[in-house]
């Protein structure tokens, strides 16, 4: 059966094509990067987003540059371009490296290599941490999820959002509680788009009301993605989940982490070590270009929040589910993962 979403990213006649997700929901239309400056203007104004996405995107960046840079210098230069656009989702960093690498032993045709292997896998991948999270939802799960952890945040399928759907598709028959994600509303432009796309039952609500939802019994389990899981299973995702996991375990809701394994990092010890991104104050100061509040007022923007591993109560990847200690049961899936390439 044909996706009822298209690739979020793909390489055509020496341009990448990426799904615009700034336009969304209004418009399902296409930016086309044919530099790598365009890549990383692409990357800072969220056309694409998505830890996943961006790994994909960042070794595509790093085929065009071999396709039109005089020289190794030149594009190891635009490799460091790259990974400076955004700091949190590791793999960012992760995918240009593996494209860089695979420029220097076989040139241009290696990193383009490279940068369709990624996209394949990011798929199979999903799929399988898909089928992985689908057996931890009981039939009929109402499911809350934040931010967009879905096909649009990766190549295709989605992580989080890939759960759902494979339970969706196993006839689990899930309700998705899709919390709108302020300040950029990625839950309310991106989540509610996927999820209505493929037919799977959703209610969007305000960031606020998780409380309330959860207080009165309404939400079995959560789901998010992450950008970034330190080796002792502390997880930075969008601003707002790590209060989404306080009050899960206040509620003894199963909080659980659907992310592939290059996803984690076991060079960074725990959450205080990751770089949190903060963003533009008019992010904050405005909703959908209209400023809603004064222009003058202070406002702080930080992009992500680190969850601390012990309000994790579950890591599905596509090397199957880490728990506690997550020490242990990531770096053991990292090896598993090492020993497939
Ligand atoms: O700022 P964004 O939209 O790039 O943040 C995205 C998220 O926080 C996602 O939850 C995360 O990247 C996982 S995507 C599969």
């Amino acid at each position: 059966m044909r996706d009822p979403i298209p690739p979020t990213i793909e390489w055509r006649r020496d341009r990448i094509r990426l799904i615009d997700q700034r336009e969304l929901p209004a418009r399902l239309t296409f930016v086309e990067c044919a530099t790598v400056g365009e890549v990383c203007g692409a990357i800072r104004s969220m056309a694409v987003r998505g830890a996943p996405a961006l790994g994909a995107t960042g070794a595509y960046g790093v085929a065009l540059a071999a396709r039109h840079a005089r020289g190794a210098a030149a594009v190891r230069s635009a490799a460091e371009r790259l990974v400076a656009t955004r700091p949190t989702a590791v793999n960012l960093a992760w995918g240009v490296a593996r494209a860089l690498d695979a420029y220097e032993r076989s040139g241009f045709d290696g990193a383009l290599a490279e940068a369709h292997r990624i996209a394949s896998d990011d798929v199979a991948a999903n799929r399988a941490i898909g089928r992985y999270g689908a057996d931890l939802l009981p039939e009929g799960s109402r499911v809350m999820t934040h931010c967009n952890a879905g096909a649009l945040a990766c190549v295709g399928y989605g992580t989080a959002v890939g759960v759902i759907r494979a339970a969706a598709e196993a006839g689990k028959r899930p309700h998705v509680w899709v919390g709108e994600t302020r300040p950029v509303l990625q839950g309310a432009r991106l989540t509610a788009w996927e999820l209505d796309r493929l037919g799977i039952d959703a209610t969007l609500v305000a960031d606020t009301m998780a409380a309330s939802l959860m207080g009165r019994g309404d939400v079995d389990v959560v789901v998010v993605g992450a950008d970034r899981i330190a080796a002792n299973g502390d997880v930075a995702n969008k601003i707002g989940t790590y209060g989404l996991a306080v009050l899960a375990a206040h509620h003894d809701v199963p909080f659980l982490v659907a992310a592939p394994t290059s996803t984690i990092d076991l060079s960074t010890p725990d959450g205080g070590a990751i770089e949190v991104e903060e963003r533009d104050a008019d992010e904050v100061r405005c909703v959908a270009g209209t400023r809603i509040a004064p222009a003058r007022v202070t406002a702080l923007n930080r992009a992500f929040d680190v969850t601390p591993a012990k309000l994790v109560t579950a890591i599905v990847t596509e090397q199957g589910v880490a728990r506690r200690p997550y020490a242990r049961s990531l770096a053991r899936l990292v090896r598993a993962r090492a020993r497939q390439r």
